[in-house]
């Protein structure tokens, strides 16, 4: 394959979705498609897709919520598929940002009976700043669900995103039996199957076909009908170059528990969903992944993903290029060449060597302290990608460890700031060596604590800080005194 077609098949997204929507769910079901994993649902699958997926950390498991992120990267169809996975809580927006940074498009993911919920609203937020297209999936139609017409305008009332019916659903709860394409009417029926646990059966037909009139009674074949006519009158449809600038949204509808209209959602969004595009570069201009230059850079890095293996890993989004095993290249940061050794591709916790990637791929690098986030790596020494923006902390607190476990506090810390989830500052006020720390969310507290004492067996207590906000400030020790006269440090 050409380099251009190897760019052509690469997808590259996130879900993204207000917790218990159903994107475990969803995500285990794409996972099924690209026979990563055998059956969902069942016990067997829900160990591996555990390991699969980021849900990983006790922590997690016993709040209910995912906070770490990961990628799962699997061929279907004929695309290489890069799903990136984003935490299910908002105080770790900051991770969600950064992933999305990664990210060519985006799956807004809504619990049918509660449609736009806060969440969805500010993970949107981000999206719409980055200009990535959004693909909608509306869930659980399985159940009592609101009228689909309503989610539609409730996109456009509450996140001013235009969407039109990529399909529709045939009836609701009980009776939803199956989604049809407004444009064509083509039909999908499906048929539940024990669980879930594998593809719901499917076939394809027409609203005459006398199986969703049993199903849905006349009166509502016809109402769906009308729906139909409504929609078509409605004018809006698909328009490739609106979706891919991120204004208009294609909805899909579906039950990702059931397996009804997963597979529909999937090929729909790697036909329609975008490759690599090309990315802004610091202090003006962009480079196309066509661009012969490898370039890369460094939106996450993670610790211990692995208990057995107990290293640091970089994660990197290819831009441009071509990237091989072992290639060195040039680290704007640093100023010299670092080597990319032993690059690894990610399936949540598994890991494979590759020898080769080509832009939209994610890759893992094993990190010895030498990648941060925001790292550009590239062959031409003068490319460099823009910063990737922090989040201001809101909460500050102060950790100490216990007697006797300085050592392994410090080499935690040190590990664990680097995934950016929590900053440090320096007060100088503060007595000792007490470090004072920064973080978006008080979750994200929690969970540094229990990593420390987890993965390096430092106990620690946090001393927590009433301070709301951190500013640099400019000037000499007179303006700031003066600052602190006016009451405002
Ligand atoms: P999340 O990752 O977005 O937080 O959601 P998750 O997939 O964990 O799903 C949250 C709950 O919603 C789960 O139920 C899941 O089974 C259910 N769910 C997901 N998709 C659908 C759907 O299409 N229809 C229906 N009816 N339910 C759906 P749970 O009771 O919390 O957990 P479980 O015991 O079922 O796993």
């Amino acid at each position: 394959m050409n380099p251009s077609e190897e760019i052509d098949r690469r997808r590259t997204f996130a879900i993204i979705a207000h917790p218990d929507a159903g994107k475990t769910t969803l995500t285990e079901k794409f996972l099924l498609y690209g026979g990563a994993i055998q059956m969902a649902g069942s016990v067997k699958a829900r160990r591996a897709q555990r390991s699969a997926t980021s849900d990983w950390m006790d922590i997690e498991r016993e709040r209910g919520i995912s906070v770490t992120s990961t990628v799962l990267q699997f061929e279907y169809g004929g695309y290489k598929v890069n799903l990136l996975d984003t935490p299910g809580h908002q105080d770790f927006g900051e991770d969600t940002y950064r992933t999305l940074v990664a990210a060519d498009a985006a799956i807004m993911l809504l619990d049918g009976g509660k449609g736009v919920e806060p969440v969805t609203e500010k993970l949107y937020a981000v999206c719409r700043l980055k200009g990535l297209p959004v693909f909608t999936f509306v869930n659980k139609m399985d159940r009592p669900a609101l009228a689909p017409l309503a989610i539609l305008d409730e996109l456009r009332a509450k996140l001013g995103l235009d969407a039109y019916a990529a399909n529709w659903p045939v009836g609701s709860g009980p009776s939803f039996c199956g989604v049809v394409e407004p444009a064509g009417r083509r039909t999908l029926l499906f048929e539940r199957q024990e669980g879930g646990s594998r593809e719901a059966l499917s076939r394809e037909s027409d609203l005459d076909d006398p199986a969703v009139e049993s199903k849905l009674g006349a009166e509502s074949l016809a109402a769906l009908k009308e729906e139909l006519d409504m929609l078509s009158a409605a004018g809006l449809s698909h328009d490739a170059e609106m979706v891919r600038a991120g204004l208009l949204s294609p909805v899909f509808f579906g039950s990702a528990v059931t397996n009804f209209g997963v597979r529909a959602l999937l090929d729909g969004f790697l036909r329609m969903g975008p490759p690599p595009a090309p990315r802004p570069l610091s202090g003006g201009g962009e480079i196309a992944p066509q661009d012969p230059r490898f370039s890369a850079f460094v939106f996450k890095s993670q610790a211990n993903m692995d208990p057995r293996h107990r290293d640091r890993i970089a994660f990197l989004r290819v831009v441009s290029g071509r990237f091989t095993g072992g290639m060195s290249v040039h680290n704007r940061r640093l100023g010299r060449e670092v080597r990319l050794n032993n690059p690894k591709e990610f399936f949540g916790r598994e890991r494979d060597t590759v020898t080769e990637a080509h832009p939209g791929d994610i890759l893992g690098l094993m990190n010895g302290g030498q990648l941060r986030i925001g790292d550009t790596l590239s062959d031409d020494r003068e490319l460099r990608f823009p910063d990737i923006p922090r989040f201001p902390c809101e909460h500050f607190g102060v950790l100490r460890c216990a007697p006797g476990l300085r050592k392994a506090f410090v080499k935690g810390l040190e590990e664990l700031l680097e995934e950016g989830a929590v900053q440090a500052f320096r007060d100088p006020k503060a007595p000792g060596n007490d470090l004072l720390l920064g973080a978006v969310g008080p979750l994200q507290f929690e969970v540094l604590r229990y990593r420390l004492e987890n993965e390096y067996g430092a106990r620690t207590d946090l001393e927590k800080l009433d301070y709301r906000v951190a500013r640099w400030v400019e000037g000499g020790p007179g303006e700031l005194e003066a600052l602190r006269a006016a009451g405002t440090c």
